[in-house]
């Protein structure tokens, strides 16, 4: 959006210079005349209005840290949208045996991934007791039932009936989580391109029921010692889906210390334990022959 906010060498102001004082960057700083919706604008593009209309306290006051807790999970939402886009176009880009765009998307969502886990520290500013100013209007409402943090589980392979079952069928994502259930992941589409590049990937893994787990495969980890021994452009990019899997669980476990130091012990709004539910989600890689190979490398 630079276009709207002129050019850092913009002539300064000045005798000279053509521009006015209350003009800093010329004329053509100046927001447009005209009807309005016939230029874009900043606030046009973007739908800032829209966009700022959507935090909702529900609290009497509002209580102060309700926006903050609106905020971040709309912010954690949009990213996960992008996330999701960037993942979608790795599969494509992988399905076309561009390498090397693939590996540069995957250094982007890897730096979403950061983002994503370092604004949990914005959260812990909110104390227990802070966030019980408001908590109980959050009724049954959770990130348990976030969609799009499900399609993204999804995408890398982390599939679940259970997950898809308890929404109700009136949810209008149903239709998408249900899409991507059925769908090969990002480890299906990255076994593919192993197998055009030459590598000799069983069978069993090309054709397997991409609505089940990733399962760990000894046979398929004789092939990837192989590619991490000769093959060093292959293996930056099997790195980056490790960076990925890593990064996820990452996030998983500063999301429960962040719920432990929250609401400790307490269940869920969501209807599950709490952390102790959040707990038994941790340590469990999404793509586990690319940690399976580590000791025999
Ligand atoms: C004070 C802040 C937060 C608390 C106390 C909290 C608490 C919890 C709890 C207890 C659960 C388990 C399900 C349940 O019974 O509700 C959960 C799940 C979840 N939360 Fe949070 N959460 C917080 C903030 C966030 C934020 C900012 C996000 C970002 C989107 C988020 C995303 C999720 C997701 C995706 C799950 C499902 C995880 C899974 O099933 O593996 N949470 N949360």
């Amino acid at each position: 959006m630079t276009e709207d906010h002129g050019t850092p060498d913009a002539p300064d102001a000045g005798e000279g210079s053509g521009a006015q004082p209350d003009q800093p960057y010329g004329a053509g700083s100046r927001v447009q005349e005209g009807p309005p919706g016939s230029y874009l604008t900043y606030a046009g593009y973007l739908k800032v209005d829209e966009l700022l209309s959507l935090q909702e306290p529900l609290s009497d006051g509002p209580e102060h840290d309700e926006m903050l807790f609106i905020v971040i999970h709309q912010v954690y939402e949009l990213w996960f949208k992008e996330v999701l886009h960037e993942v979608d176009y790795v599969v494509k880009l992988l399905q076309a045996d561009d390498l090397a765009r693939a590996h540069h998307t995957m250094k982007r969502i890897l730096t979403i991934l950061k983002v994503l886990v370092a604004q949990l520290d914005i959260l812990e500013t909110m104390t227990p007791v802070e966030f019980l100013t408001f908590r109980e209007r959050l009724e049954e409402a959770s990130g348990f039932q976030s969609h799009q943090f499900r399609e993204l589980e999804f995408a890398l392979g982390q599939k679940s009936q259970w997950a898809i079952s308890r929404y109700p069928e009136h949810e209008p994502a149903l239709g998408r989580l249900r899409r991507r259930y059925e769908e090969p992941t990002l480890w299906d589409a990255f076994l593919a391109c192993l197998a055009r590049e030459g590598y000799a990937v069983p069978k069993a893994q090309l054709e397997r029921d991409v609505r089940q787990r990733i399962e760990p495969s000894p046979e398929l980890q004789e092939v990837l010692v192989e590619v991490y021994r000769n093959d060093p452009g292959l293996t930056e990019l099997c790195e980056r889906l490790v960076d990925l899997d890593e990064g996820l669980q990452e996030w998983r476990y500063r999301h429960v210390k962040m719920v432990e130091r929250t609401i400790g012990t307490k269940p869920g709004t969501g209807g599950s334990a709490g952390a102790e539910y959040l707990r038994g989600t941790l340590f469990k890689p999404a793509f586990p022959d690319l940690w399976g190979i580590r000791a025999r490398l």
